[in-house]
């Protein structure tokens, strides 16, 4: 036994000298005081011995057993040592830049679009994304069978409730809350039942907006929406009201912008014509005004809705919706620059 617990030393001060790695160090470490190690064998071992000589081995390979942890200590100080000076850093390499998480396209849209309406007085107010079939339609002025809700094909949930078609129904939630004079802007997703392609998207995004106070005219309108043209597309885009209809605004216009690419002059992006529709505007309906408790012989307004999506991709010269919601992040990651 004596002669088995030189050798055992002697070995591993051979093993340790050679030893250059910390693995080799850890395999060693495992080889002689590992669980299942050489010394655990040798206490094994001495079991079967008496009493006394039971306590004289377990002394001696306990001995043992402190030599070799120092040495593996020693050694483990001496490696990392090396490592450290063998590390060299050259300090004029450029870091590594951490990965910035960057605005979505619509987003950076949508609060330049807030911003500017904030700037001239109106404050930002939501409303749900399932909306029932009174709000969506009814009160709107939409009557059951009106041929108006064909042009907005609906994802119905139940006979009642319906994915919002629009941000208009928030008009109503807001006049039912708060009194007049007031200015809001109402921005939202909103869902039809369109089939997608390089224009349309089920799920886009619109931004509602409602003033109402005792004298408003079609004047008001065309004087803000002329204020944030300008400051969203430039000073140098036209601006066109196009008669139309609503149910919920009388008069009713359709507002386009001159196509930037063309400079009005008709391409491929504006199908032609030099204009590009950007939203739905009119003075808010008399029967509006009675849905939501309101008398519409009091209060005067104006509404618009404007899609944000495209307005998204006119900004930034995106040319189909679709690259919007596809999470493609050579196309997001462009929008670093831009906040
Ligand atoms: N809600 C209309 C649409 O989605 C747009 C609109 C809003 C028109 C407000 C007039 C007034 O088509």
């Amino acid at each position: 036994m004596l002669i088995n617990l030189n050798n055992v030393l002697e070995k591993f001060q051979n093993e340790i000298e050679q030893t250059k790695t910390l693995d080799d160090l850890n395999r060693i470490k495992g080889k002689y005081i590992g669980r299942k190690g050489q010394l655990n064998e040798l206490f094994k071992e001495i079991t079967q011995l008496s009493s006394d000589e039971k306590k004289d081995w377990g002394k001696k390979i306990n001995h043992l057993k402190g030599l070799i942890d120092n040495q593996l200590q020693e050694k483990l100080k001496e490696l990392t040592q090396t490592l450290k000076t063998s590390i060299k850093v050259d300090i004029s390499l450029p870091g590594k830049k951490p990965w910035v998480g960057s605005f979505h396209p619509i987003q950076l849209t949508l609060h330049q679009i807030l911003t500017i309406f904030q700037s001239l007085g109106f404050r930002i107010e939501s409303g749900p994304e399932i909306e029932s079939e009174y709000y969506n339609f009814e009160a709107l002025n939409f009557p059951p069978d009106h041929p108006a809700r064909d042009a907005q094909d609906s994802f119905f949930l139940d006979k009642e409730y319906l994915l919002r078609t629009h941000t208009s129904p928030a008009q109503i939630r807001i006049m039912q809350k708060i009194q007049p004079p007031f200015k809001v802007v109402v921005p939202g997703k909103c869902f039809r039942r369109d089939a997608m392609d390089a224009s349309h998207s089920p799920m886009f995004h619109q931004v509602e907006g409602l003033v109402v106070a005792e004298t408003i005219s079609m004047g008001d309108l065309k004087g803000t929406i002329e204020v944030f043209a300008q400051r969203f597309f430039g000073n140098d885009r036209q601006l066109r009201f196009r008669p139309s209809f609503f149910p919920f605004t009388e008069p009713s216009a359709e507002v386009d912008i001159s196509c930037g690419l063309c400079q009005g002059k008709g391409c491929r992006s504006c199908g032609q014509s030099g204009w590009l529709e950007i939203m739905g505007a009119g003075l808010v309906h008399p029967k509006v005004f009675e849905a939501a408790g309101y008398n519409p012989n009091q209060v005067r307004g104006f509404a618009f809705g404007m899609g944000i999506d495209r307005a998204a991709l006119l900004k930034f010269g995106i040319p189909d919706i679709r690259w919007l919601f596809e999470n493609d992040m050579s196309l997001i990651e462009q929008f670093h620059a831009i906040q």
